[in-house]
């Protein structure tokens, strides 16, 4: 089935089945190898991407729910302002350290950040909380959109 949608800000089509992973579909058919597959099932996040502007993990969407939408992944989100401005914070904070887990919390913090521009510690965790990291605890990551947000200020 030919499956088409907006991907970082292309549109494309794919001739798939239409049950197959957006994940697999992402890597394997358009080469975006930062949407990451950690656990599989949703519950790490590693795989996240923005659908609509909203976080999902691409490892329980089915390709055909992507149809006509558009998708942004770490590829695509790698060209603007914000990305630069949340790499800095991140890298600042010391939160990122072997990199798997990274493109998705990039990914959730701008989800975060563009539902919420100035949010406090508490509303920083919760909107992280899908995503796990084996290697940092999560202080660092929380200092890095924290700051993101303040260094951004006017971006989102
Ligand atoms: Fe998708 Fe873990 S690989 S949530
Ligand atoms: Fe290694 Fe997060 S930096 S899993």
């Amino acid at each position: 089935m030919r499956i088409e949608f907006v991907l970082n800000g292309k549109e494309v089509g794919v001739d798939t089945d239409p049950a197959k992973r957006l994940l697999d579909v992402l890597r394997n058919d358009f080469g975006c190898t930062g949407v990451k597959e950690g656990c599989g099932e949703g519950e790490c996040g590693a795989c996240a991407v923005l659908v609509e502007g909203r976080l999902v993990n691409s490892c329980i969407l089915p390709v055909i729910a992507a149809r006509g939408l558009e998708v942004i992944t770490i590829e695509g989100f790698r060209e603007t302002e914000r990305y630069r401005v949340i790499e800095e914070a991140f890298d600042e904070a010391g939160a990122v350290q072997c990199g798997f887990c990274t493109p998705g919390f990039v990914l959730a913090a701008e989800a975060l950040l563009r539902r919420n521009p100035v949010p406090d510690e508490e509303q920083v965790r919760e909107g992280l909380s899908g995503n796990l990291c084996r290697c940092t605890g999560y202080g660092a990551l929380v200092r890095g959109v924290l700051d993101a947000a303040d260094r951004g200020r006017g971006l989102w």
